[in-house]
Protein backbone atom coordinates (compact mmCIF):
# COMPACT_ATOMS: atom_id res chain seq x y z
CA UNK A 1 0.00 0.00 0.00
CA UNK A 2 3.04 2.48 0.73
CA UNK A 3 4.23 2.27 -2.19
CA UNK A 4 0.92 2.66 -4.32
CA UNK A 5 0.46 6.01 -2.22
CA UNK A 6 3.99 6.82 -3.30
CA UNK A 7 3.00 6.04 -6.94
CA UNK A 8 -0.03 7.79 -6.71
CA UNK A 9 1.49 11.02 -5.22
CA UNK A 10 4.17 10.64 -8.03
CA UNK A 11 1.70 10.74 -10.84
CA UNK A 12 -0.32 13.20 -9.15
CA UNK A 13 2.52 15.68 -9.04
CA UNK A 14 3.08 15.01 -12.42
CA UNK A 15 -0.09 15.66 -13.90
CA UNK A 16 -0.67 19.03 -11.60
CA UNK A 17 2.87 19.99 -12.89
CA UNK A 18 1.57 19.95 -16.28
CA UNK A 19 -1.79 21.45 -15.70
CA UNK A 20 0.33 24.45 -13.88
CA UNK A 21 2.45 25.20 -16.88
CA UNK A 22 -0.22 24.87 -19.52
CA UNK A 23 -2.21 27.37 -17.01
CA UNK A 24 0.11 29.80 -16.48
CA UNK A 25 0.92 29.93 -20.16
CA UNK A 26 -2.17 31.30 -21.19
CA UNK A 27 -2.36 33.85 -18.62
CA UNK A 28 0.88 35.17 -20.09
CA UNK A 29 0.62 39.05 -21.57
CA UNK A 30 0.62 38.77 -25.39
CA UNK A 31 3.30 40.59 -27.52
CA UNK A 32 0.39 42.99 -28.28
CA UNK A 33 0.20 44.15 -25.21
CA UNK A 34 3.50 44.32 -24.21
CA UNK A 35 4.01 45.98 -27.49
CA UNK A 36 1.30 48.74 -26.65
CA UNK A 37 2.96 49.10 -22.89
CA UNK A 38 6.14 50.08 -24.16
CA UNK A 39 4.28 52.56 -26.53
CA UNK A 40 2.43 54.05 -23.59
CA UNK A 41 5.76 54.50 -21.64
CA UNK A 42 7.74 55.91 -24.76
CA UNK A 43 4.97 58.35 -25.11
CA UNK A 44 4.81 59.57 -21.41
CA UNK A 45 8.54 59.45 -21.14
CA UNK A 46 8.71 62.34 -24.15
CA UNK A 47 5.73 64.43 -22.62
CA UNK A 48 7.55 64.57 -19.04
CA UNK A 49 10.85 65.54 -21.03
CA UNK A 50 9.15 68.91 -21.99
CA UNK A 51 9.14 69.57 -18.23
CA UNK A 52 11.95 68.02 -17.15
CA UNK A 53 14.81 67.30 -20.36
CA UNK A 54 17.28 65.25 -18.65
CA UNK A 55 14.57 62.84 -17.22
CA UNK A 56 14.29 59.09 -17.97
CA UNK A 57 11.04 56.92 -17.62
CA UNK A 58 11.80 53.30 -16.76
CA UNK A 59 9.24 50.38 -16.22
CA UNK A 60 9.45 48.53 -12.69
CA UNK A 61 7.12 46.33 -10.78
CA UNK A 62 5.57 43.13 -12.76
CA UNK A 63 5.97 44.43 -16.03
CA UNK A 64 9.52 44.77 -15.52
CA UNK A 65 10.22 41.75 -13.63
CA UNK A 66 9.17 38.53 -15.46
CA UNK A 67 5.99 38.17 -12.96
CA UNK A 68 3.60 39.61 -14.82
CA UNK A 69 0.05 38.32 -15.37
CA UNK A 70 -1.64 39.66 -18.95
CA UNK A 71 -3.68 43.16 -18.40
CA UNK A 72 -1.41 43.85 -14.80
CA UNK A 73 -0.72 47.61 -14.42
CA UNK A 74 2.03 49.37 -15.17
CA UNK A 75 4.77 50.34 -12.61
CA UNK A 76 6.60 53.74 -14.29
CA UNK A 77 9.67 55.36 -12.29
CA UNK A 78 10.70 58.71 -13.36
CA UNK A 79 14.35 59.38 -13.15
CA UNK A 80 16.08 62.83 -13.33
CA UNK A 81 19.43 63.04 -13.81
CA UNK A 82 20.04 66.79 -13.14
CA UNK A 83 21.20 68.53 -10.02
CA UNK A 84 18.40 71.02 -9.66
CA UNK A 85 14.68 69.06 -9.97
CA UNK A 86 11.38 70.34 -8.57
CA UNK A 87 10.28 68.27 -5.64
CA UNK A 88 8.29 65.17 -6.45
CA UNK A 89 5.32 66.78 -5.22
CA UNK A 90 5.53 69.99 -7.72
CA UNK A 91 6.60 67.26 -10.14
CA UNK A 92 3.45 65.30 -9.81
CA UNK A 93 0.78 67.83 -10.12
CA UNK A 94 2.52 69.41 -12.98
CA UNK A 95 2.99 66.39 -14.81
CA UNK A 96 -0.99 65.83 -13.61
CA UNK A 97 -2.00 68.72 -16.13
CA UNK A 98 0.40 68.43 -18.25
CA UNK A 99 -1.04 64.70 -18.91
CA UNK A 100 -4.90 65.90 -18.26
CA UNK A 101 -4.32 68.65 -21.63
CA UNK A 102 -1.82 66.24 -23.63
CA UNK A 103 -3.42 62.38 -23.86
CA UNK A 104 -6.68 60.71 -23.48
CA UNK A 105 -5.52 59.42 -20.00
CA UNK A 106 -7.90 59.82 -16.65
CA UNK A 107 -5.48 61.35 -14.21
CA UNK A 108 -5.20 61.54 -10.84
CA UNK A 109 -2.18 63.19 -9.40
CA UNK A 110 -1.61 62.33 -5.39
CA UNK A 111 1.00 65.13 -4.91
CA UNK A 112 0.37 64.41 -1.00
CA UNK A 113 1.01 60.49 -0.93
CA UNK A 114 4.04 58.95 1.11
CA UNK A 115 5.25 58.48 -1.93
CA UNK A 116 4.16 61.11 -4.41
CA UNK A 117 2.62 59.43 -7.74
CA UNK A 118 0.67 60.33 -10.85
CA UNK A 119 -2.29 57.59 -11.49
CA UNK A 120 -3.34 56.97 -14.78
CA UNK A 121 -6.02 55.03 -16.53
CA UNK A 122 -7.07 54.16 -20.36
CA UNK A 123 -10.47 53.09 -21.35
CA UNK A 124 -11.16 49.59 -22.64
CA UNK A 125 -10.31 49.94 -26.99
CA UNK A 126 -10.23 47.60 -29.56
CA UNK A 127 -6.60 45.62 -29.40
CA UNK A 128 -6.64 47.06 -25.45
CA UNK A 129 -9.89 45.26 -24.23
CA UNK A 130 -9.26 45.73 -20.41
CA UNK A 131 -7.47 49.64 -20.85
CA UNK A 132 -4.50 50.18 -19.04
CA UNK A 133 -3.86 51.58 -15.55
CA UNK A 134 -0.53 52.76 -14.42
CA UNK A 135 1.38 54.62 -11.96
CA UNK A 136 4.13 57.11 -12.01
CA UNK A 137 6.72 57.64 -9.09
CA UNK A 138 9.70 59.40 -8.96
CA UNK A 139 13.30 58.75 -7.87
CA UNK A 140 12.55 55.00 -6.80
CA UNK A 141 15.74 53.85 -6.88
CA UNK A 142 15.09 50.80 -4.52
CA UNK A 143 12.04 49.73 -6.38
CA UNK A 144 14.09 49.41 -9.39
CA UNK A 145 16.77 47.67 -7.85
CA UNK A 146 14.61 45.17 -6.07
CA UNK A 147 12.92 44.87 -9.45
CA UNK A 148 16.32 43.83 -10.81
CA UNK A 149 16.83 41.08 -8.38
CA UNK A 150 13.06 39.67 -8.47
CA UNK A 151 14.14 39.40 -12.09
CA UNK A 152 17.36 37.69 -11.76
CA UNK A 153 15.86 35.00 -9.53
CA UNK A 154 13.45 34.67 -11.73
CA UNK A 155 16.04 34.06 -14.61
CA UNK A 156 17.69 31.23 -12.82
CA UNK A 157 15.02 28.81 -12.95
CA UNK A 158 12.43 30.64 -15.28
CA UNK A 159 10.12 26.99 -15.60
CA UNK A 160 9.70 26.62 -11.88
CA UNK A 161 10.15 29.71 -9.99
CA UNK A 162 7.94 32.00 -12.67
CA UNK A 163 5.55 29.05 -12.97
CA UNK A 164 5.02 29.44 -8.40
CA UNK A 165 4.98 33.25 -8.64
CA UNK A 166 2.42 33.68 -11.40
CA UNK A 167 -0.24 30.66 -10.14
CA UNK A 168 0.49 32.47 -6.55
CA UNK A 169 -0.47 35.39 -7.91
CA UNK A 170 -3.53 34.67 -10.10
CA UNK A 171 -4.66 31.95 -6.54
CA UNK A 172 -4.33 35.03 -4.35
CA UNK A 173 -6.18 37.45 -6.41
CA UNK A 174 -8.76 35.11 -6.71
CA UNK A 175 -9.06 34.28 -3.09
CA UNK A 176 -9.00 37.61 -2.61
CA UNK A 177 -5.80 37.86 -0.70
CA UNK A 178 -4.11 40.50 -2.80
CA UNK A 179 -4.75 44.03 -1.07
CA UNK A 180 -2.53 45.52 1.38
CA UNK A 181 -5.09 48.23 1.39
CA UNK A 182 -7.76 45.92 2.63
CA UNK A 183 -5.15 44.31 5.32
CA UNK A 184 -3.62 41.57 3.16
CA UNK A 185 -0.49 40.88 1.27
CA UNK A 186 0.56 42.75 -1.73
CA UNK A 187 2.15 40.64 -4.80
CA UNK A 188 5.42 41.72 -3.68
CA UNK A 189 5.13 40.13 -0.32
CA UNK A 190 3.89 37.08 -1.76
CA UNK A 191 6.65 37.02 -4.01
CA UNK A 192 9.12 37.62 -1.53
CA UNK A 193 8.17 34.79 0.18
CA UNK A 194 8.00 32.28 -2.56
CA UNK A 195 12.01 33.43 -2.96
CA UNK A 196 12.28 33.11 0.85
CA UNK A 197 10.87 29.83 0.83
CA UNK A 198 12.98 28.56 -2.49
CA UNK A 199 15.99 29.93 -0.85
CA UNK A 200 16.25 29.37 3.04
CA UNK A 201 13.33 26.29 3.18
CA UNK A 202 14.03 23.98 0.52
CA UNK A 203 16.77 21.71 1.55
CA UNK A 204 18.82 21.14 -1.24
CA UNK A 205 17.73 25.01 -2.11
CA UNK A 206 16.22 25.77 -5.29
CA UNK A 207 17.76 29.30 -6.04
CA UNK A 208 21.36 30.44 -4.32
CA UNK A 209 21.07 33.56 -2.35
CA UNK A 210 22.47 36.21 -4.66
CA UNK A 211 22.99 38.41 -2.01
CA UNK A 212 25.37 36.38 -0.03
CA UNK A 213 27.60 35.21 -3.09
CA UNK A 214 31.30 36.64 -3.36
CA UNK A 215 31.32 39.06 -5.78
CA UNK A 216 33.81 38.44 -8.96
CA UNK A 217 35.80 41.60 -7.96
CA UNK A 218 36.30 44.15 -5.56
CA UNK A 219 33.61 46.99 -5.26
CA UNK A 220 33.88 50.31 -3.47
CA UNK A 221 31.10 50.80 -0.69
CA UNK A 222 29.94 53.73 -3.03
CA UNK A 223 29.03 51.58 -5.92
CA UNK A 224 27.05 48.77 -3.24
CA UNK A 225 24.67 51.36 -1.11
CA UNK A 226 22.23 53.56 -2.31
CA UNK A 227 20.45 55.80 0.56
CA UNK A 228 22.42 53.89 2.93
CA UNK A 229 21.07 50.07 2.11
CA UNK A 230 23.37 47.91 0.84
CA UNK A 231 22.04 47.12 -2.97
CA UNK A 232 24.79 44.85 -4.32
CA UNK A 233 23.76 41.23 -5.29
CA UNK A 234 25.17 39.00 -7.63
CA UNK A 235 23.47 39.45 -11.07
CA UNK A 236 25.93 38.13 -13.83
CA UNK A 237 23.19 35.77 -14.37
CA UNK A 238 24.92 34.04 -17.63
CA UNK A 239 27.74 32.70 -15.26
CA UNK A 240 25.91 32.18 -13.15
CA UNK A 241 23.62 29.67 -14.88
CA UNK A 242 26.82 27.62 -15.80
CA UNK A 243 28.02 27.59 -12.00
CA UNK A 244 25.19 27.03 -10.16
CA UNK A 245 23.10 24.30 -10.84
CA UNK A 246 20.75 23.30 -8.31
CA UNK A 247 20.75 19.46 -6.86
CA UNK A 248 16.98 20.03 -6.05
CA UNK A 249 14.97 17.86 -8.70
CA UNK A 250 11.47 18.15 -7.13
CA UNK A 251 8.77 19.80 -9.27
CA UNK A 252 6.60 22.89 -9.59
CA UNK A 253 4.12 20.76 -8.09
CA UNK A 254 5.90 19.32 -5.42
CA UNK A 255 7.23 22.25 -4.30
CA UNK A 256 3.57 24.25 -4.24
CA UNK A 257 2.14 21.67 -2.21
CA UNK A 258 5.56 22.09 0.27
CA UNK A 259 4.88 26.03 0.14
CA UNK A 260 1.48 25.93 1.29
CA UNK A 261 1.87 23.25 3.84
CA UNK A 262 4.94 25.35 5.23
CA UNK A 263 3.05 28.68 5.35
CA UNK A 264 0.14 27.04 7.07
CA UNK A 265 2.21 24.64 9.15
CA UNK A 266 5.43 25.44 9.86
CA UNK A 267 6.29 29.31 9.83
CA UNK A 268 6.39 30.82 12.47
CA UNK A 269 4.07 33.65 12.70
CA UNK A 270 4.09 34.92 16.45
CA UNK A 271 7.90 35.14 16.31
CA UNK A 272 9.42 34.46 12.63
CA UNK A 273 10.57 37.39 10.05
CA UNK A 274 11.08 35.88 6.14
CA UNK A 275 14.37 37.45 4.83
CA UNK A 276 15.60 36.70 1.89
CA UNK A 277 18.70 38.38 2.15
CA UNK A 278 19.18 36.31 5.96
CA UNK A 279 16.79 33.52 6.04
CA UNK A 280 14.50 33.48 8.86
CA UNK A 281 15.08 36.27 11.26
CA UNK A 282 13.21 36.63 14.97
CA UNK A 283 11.01 40.00 15.09
CA UNK A 284 12.89 40.53 18.68
CA UNK A 285 15.77 41.08 16.88
CA UNK A 286 14.68 43.59 14.69
CA UNK A 287 12.55 45.13 17.18
CA UNK A 288 9.48 44.41 14.96
CA UNK A 289 7.28 43.45 18.49
CA UNK A 290 3.89 43.72 17.55
CA UNK A 291 2.49 47.09 18.45
CA UNK A 292 -0.80 45.52 18.94
CA UNK A 293 0.95 44.41 22.19
CA UNK A 294 1.81 47.73 23.33
CA UNK A 295 -2.09 49.22 23.12
CA UNK A 296 -1.13 50.58 20.13
CA UNK A 297 -4.56 50.70 17.48
CA UNK A 298 -1.88 50.41 14.83
CA UNK A 299 -0.91 46.67 13.91
CA UNK A 300 2.39 46.87 12.02
CA UNK A 301 4.27 43.72 12.50
CA UNK A 302 1.55 40.74 12.57
CA UNK A 303 3.30 39.38 9.45
CA UNK A 304 6.69 40.01 9.06
CA UNK A 305 9.20 40.14 5.71
CA UNK A 306 11.86 41.83 5.62
CA UNK A 307 12.42 44.15 2.70
CA UNK A 308 15.82 42.53 0.83
CA UNK A 309 17.42 45.99 0.65
CA UNK A 310 15.70 48.20 2.82
CA UNK A 311 15.99 45.75 5.89
CA UNK A 312 13.92 48.34 8.52
CA UNK A 313 11.34 47.82 6.21
CA UNK A 314 8.46 45.20 6.85
CA UNK A 315 6.95 44.58 3.26
CA UNK A 316 3.83 42.78 5.17
CA UNK A 317 3.18 46.10 7.30
CA UNK A 318 -0.20 46.82 6.21
CA UNK A 319 -1.45 42.85 7.30
CA UNK A 320 -3.67 43.06 9.93
CA UNK A 321 -4.71 40.27 12.39
CA UNK A 322 -7.98 39.38 10.48
CA UNK A 323 -5.80 39.93 7.38
CA UNK A 324 -2.98 37.22 8.35
CA UNK A 325 -6.12 35.02 10.08
CA UNK A 326 -7.64 34.90 6.60
CA UNK A 327 -3.99 34.57 4.63
CA UNK A 328 -3.56 31.86 6.63
CA UNK A 329 -6.91 29.95 6.21
CA UNK A 330 -6.09 30.16 2.51
CA UNK A 331 -2.73 28.65 2.86
CA UNK A 332 -4.44 25.83 4.90
CA UNK A 333 -7.05 25.25 2.94
CA UNK A 334 -5.09 25.17 -0.16
CA UNK A 335 -2.96 22.43 1.63
CA UNK A 336 -5.95 20.98 2.08
CA UNK A 337 -6.94 20.34 -1.16
CA UNK A 338 -3.63 18.96 -3.02
CA UNK A 339 -3.52 16.56 -0.22
CA UNK A 340 -6.28 15.18 -0.71
CA UNK A 341 -5.55 14.68 -4.37
CA UNK A 342 -8.11 14.73 -6.60
CA UNK A 343 -8.71 12.25 -9.46
CA UNK A 344 -7.44 15.12 -12.28
CA UNK A 345 -5.16 17.92 -11.38
CA UNK A 346 -7.50 20.16 -13.23
CA UNK A 347 -9.74 19.97 -10.59
CA UNK A 348 -7.57 20.39 -7.80
CA UNK A 349 -6.51 23.53 -9.35
CA UNK A 350 -9.91 25.09 -10.27
CA UNK A 351 -11.20 24.32 -6.83
CA UNK A 352 -7.95 26.02 -5.32
CA UNK A 353 -9.01 29.37 -7.65
CA UNK A 354 -12.67 28.87 -7.05
P1 LIG B 1 0.90 43.11 -9.84
O1 LIG B 1 0.79 44.60 -9.96
O2 LIG B 1 -0.12 42.48 -8.95
O3 LIG B 1 1.09 42.41 -11.15
O4 LIG B 1 2.26 42.82 -9.05
P2 LIG B 1 3.68 43.53 -9.06
O5 LIG B 1 4.70 42.45 -9.27
O6 LIG B 1 3.73 44.71 -9.97
O7 LIG B 1 3.83 43.93 -7.56
P3 LIG B 1 3.36 45.20 -6.76
O8 LIG B 1 2.37 45.99 -7.55
O9 LIG B 1 3.01 44.70 -5.39
O10 LIG B 1 4.71 46.00 -6.61
C1 LIG B 1 5.36 46.57 -7.72
C2 LIG B 1 6.77 46.96 -7.35
O11 LIG B 1 6.73 48.00 -6.40
C3 LIG B 1 7.59 45.85 -6.70
O12 LIG B 1 8.25 45.04 -7.65
C4 LIG B 1 8.54 46.62 -5.88
O13 LIG B 1 9.60 47.07 -6.73
C5 LIG B 1 7.74 47.84 -5.46
N1 LIG B 1 7.09 47.65 -4.16
C6 LIG B 1 5.83 47.28 -3.94
N2 LIG B 1 5.55 47.22 -2.64
C7 LIG B 1 6.67 47.57 -2.03
C8 LIG B 1 7.01 47.69 -0.68
O14 LIG B 1 6.23 47.49 0.24
N3 LIG B 1 8.29 48.06 -0.45
C9 LIG B 1 9.18 48.32 -1.43
N4 LIG B 1 10.42 48.68 -1.12
N5 LIG B 1 8.89 48.21 -2.71
C10 LIG B 1 7.66 47.83 -3.00
MG1 LIG C 1 2.29 46.21 -10.29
Amino acid sequence: PAQRKHASRQRFAADLSQCLYDLVIHLLPTLEELAVKEDVRKLLERLIRTIEPDSRLLSFGSTANGFSLRNSDMDLCCLIDSEERLSASDLVVMLGDLLERETKFHVKPLPHARIPIVKLTLDPAPGLPQGIACDIGFENRLALENTRLLMCYAMIDPARVRTMVLFLKVWSKRRNINSPYKGTLSSYGYVLLVIFFLVHVKNPPVLPNLQQMPPLRSISPEDTHLNGYNIWFFDDIDLLRQRWKSSNTETVAELLIDFFKYYSRDFNYTSGVASIRSGLLKKESKGWVSEHERGSPRERNRLCIEDPFETDYNVARCVTRDGLYTIRGEFMRASRILASRPDRALVAIAQLCE
